[in-house]
């Protein structure tokens, strides 16, 4: 089983990443190869950038920080599900990647991202900078959700469209492929 942790990285009131989070959980959960850690950054309430160390010492001296390391480094891989603010990704986001740095290193990413015409693959190319700087390893089929707010159901759930369910299942395929590739690499500790 690969250990998936499902990051909700819009922490707004009102906020439409939670039912587009809760919609990839669910398909995650019915595809049986994952185990799924929810990490909804709402919950999670990081401050902002509080450690005086950089995280590749592992010095960490705040309990928030622990947990969130402790958490990371039990994934095996990650689905960020994210919205883009002012072409690029969220700040939630930025400092939750920030804090750590060993408990990413070669890890798959697929990310999930939404916004206006764009789907917000601004975001998701903004993303990449920070994301392939601390080792993270992001899958090419990600699922990019354009005017996400229109797929909205009156009871608040998220109603994906056929090829928004394609993209998702081959994420989770690639995901799983490269947790496989990359497991002896962690294993070797090469960082
Ligand atoms: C501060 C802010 C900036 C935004 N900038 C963009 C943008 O650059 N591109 C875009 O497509 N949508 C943009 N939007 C629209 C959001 O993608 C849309 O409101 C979406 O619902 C935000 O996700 P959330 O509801 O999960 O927070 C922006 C929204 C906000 C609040």
């Amino acid at each position: 089983m690969t250990r998936l942790m499902i990051v909700v990285g819009s922490v707004r009131d009102g906020r439409i990443g939670l039912p587009i989070a809760e919609w990839v959980r669910g398909v995650a959960e019915r595809d049986g190869r994952f185990d799924i850690d929810w990490a909804d950054l709402k919950e999670v309430a990081l401050p902002l950038m509080t450690e005086p160390n950089h995280p590749r010492l592992r010095q960490y001296t705040q309990q928030s920080t622990l947990d969130w390391s402790a958490r990371v480094d039990a994934a095996d891989a990650f689905v960020f599900v994210q919205p883009e603010y002012n072409y690029s990704y969220s700040a939630a986001l930025k400092n939750a990647i920030d804090y750590l740095w060993q408990e990413w290193w070669r890890k798959p990413l697929g990310t999930v991202s939404y916004g206006g015409i764009s789907g917000g693959t601004r975001g998701v190319t903004a993303l990449r900078v920070p994301a392939v700087a601390v080792g993270l390893v992001p899958t090419t089929s990600n699922v990019e959700i354009a005017w996400a707010g229109r797929q909205i159901d009156d009871d608040g759930a998220f109603e994906p469209d056929e090829h928004q369910e394609r993209m998702l299942a081959a994420q989770l395929d690639e995901i799983v492929a490269l947790d496989a590739a990359l497991a002896p690499l962690r294993a070797a500790r090469d960082r």
